[in-house]
């Protein structure tokens, strides 16, 4: 299906539905290689939701540049990442891949809601006090009104329904407030309510080193994740290396309280299985740590290599991949830009 949809940009894509689909909007940023989290979280709910929704899936580069890029690197990290997505197994013919900066409707919507969110909100706000740390003097006007920006993405299209791991709950929760209180503001039911689709065992991915921390692309210590491009030897070493603690595995979900890094671990292997915690520790329960992180490094590295080798294989073909991303953002304009355009007049914008 994959080689199909790079082959050719005029296929028909997979079968579809005739009624009427709910629409799926959800992003990733371009701040570096993908990880086992964004797979998990994200990506993968991405492409099982591909089969009964029209999906809209964005390589959000504007969000990336809350928090300084190299702009020597910035354009190939975002081919990168849309390789990596269609890699991943979305059809970008079917749906739509494109990149953010290419679609002006999102910048001109989040202006909007930079004028209806509250200062208040976005003070609550748990990622930017993270992401800020304490120099937060220091840090972009952008970083502080990124979940505007994320508001407009996902309303800009009327999207409904939006795939994302548990880390964007609250983002997701002020881009309710934010349509609820422009539809108040101006007298009409102009934006739908959002639901956040956070989905599988594996929603909340932490970092190999610290079952505390969130799994982060842009981690300083590259032990702490597993890439999407990871060699195998490099997955096996960093499982075999993860952090865990001296108890044998517990024999059900209850005995992982406590547990933070056995936990992720059990999540990660039943995530991957596509089953639960429960069913992980009814065959695992008891045993050490040795024998489960093999059996999770096989099941990584069985699930992660052909990624990464369609990956490598789209990227060496970069005009068929900008062709996928310029036709992503035409079609991405053709349905936000009247979206977009109405709202302009509901606010009063002159038209002459
Ligand atoms: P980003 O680039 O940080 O992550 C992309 C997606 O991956 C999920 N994710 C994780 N899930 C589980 N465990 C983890 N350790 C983990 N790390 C990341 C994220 O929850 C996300 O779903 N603000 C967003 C991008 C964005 C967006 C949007 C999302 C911009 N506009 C509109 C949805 C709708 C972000 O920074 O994602």
């Amino acid at each position: 299906m994959i080689a199909s949809a790079i082959n050719g940009l005029t296929a028909t894509g997979t079968a579809r539905k005739t009624t009427a689909m709910q629409r799926i909007f959800s992003g990733i940023q371009p701040s570096g290689i993908p990880t086992l989290g964004n797979y998990l979280g994200a990506i993968r709910n991405w492409v099982a939701l591909q089969h009964d929704h029209d999906c809209i899936y964005c390589v959000v580069d504007l969000h990336a540049i809350t928090v300084w890029q190299d702009p020597k690197l910035l354009a190939q990290q975002t081919r990168e990442l849309a390789a990596s997505i269609i890699a991943c197994g979305i059809d970008p013919t079917a749906h739509i891949v494109f990149h953010q900066s290419a679609v002006a409707a999102h910048v001109r919507l989040a202006w909007i809601f930079n004028c209806v969110a509250r200062l208040g909100w976005l003070n609550r706000m748990t990622q930017f006090k993270d992401k800020a740390g304490p120099d937060r003097e220091n840090v972009s006007a952008g970083l502080y009104v990124y979940p505007n920006l994320m508001a407009a993405d996902i309303l800009a299209y009327h999207a409904t329904r939006v795939p994302v791991g548990d880390d964007q709950r609250q983002h997701l929760e002020l881009a309710n407030d934010i349509a609820q209180k422009f539809n108040h503001d101006y007298g009409i039911d102009f934006f739908p309510a959002i639901e956040p689709l956070i989905l599988g065992p594996a929603a909340r991915v932490m970092s190999l080193r610290d079952g505390m921390k969130k799994m982060s692309k842009s981690d300083a210590s590259d032990q702490s994740r597993i890439n999407l491009s990871d060699a195998p030897d490099a997955i096996a070493l960093k499982i075999r290396r993860a952090k865990t603690d001296p108890a044998p595995l517990p024999g059900e979900p209850a005995g992982l309280e406590g547990r933070p890094e056995a936990r992720n671990l059990v999540g990660i292997y039943a995530a991957l299985r596509d089953t639960d915690p429960g069913d992980v520790l009814r065959e695992h329960g008891g045993k050490g740590f040795g024998a489960f992180k093999e059996a999770l490094a096989a099941l990584l590295i069985e699930t992660l290599r052909p990624i990464a080798a369609e990956t490598r294989r789209l990227l060496n073909d970069p005009e068929t991949l900008d062709a996928i991303l310029r036709d992503g953002a035409a079609r991405a304009a053709a349905i936000a830009e009247p979206i977009v355009a109405e709202a302009e007049r509901l606010v009063g914008f002159l038209r002459v």
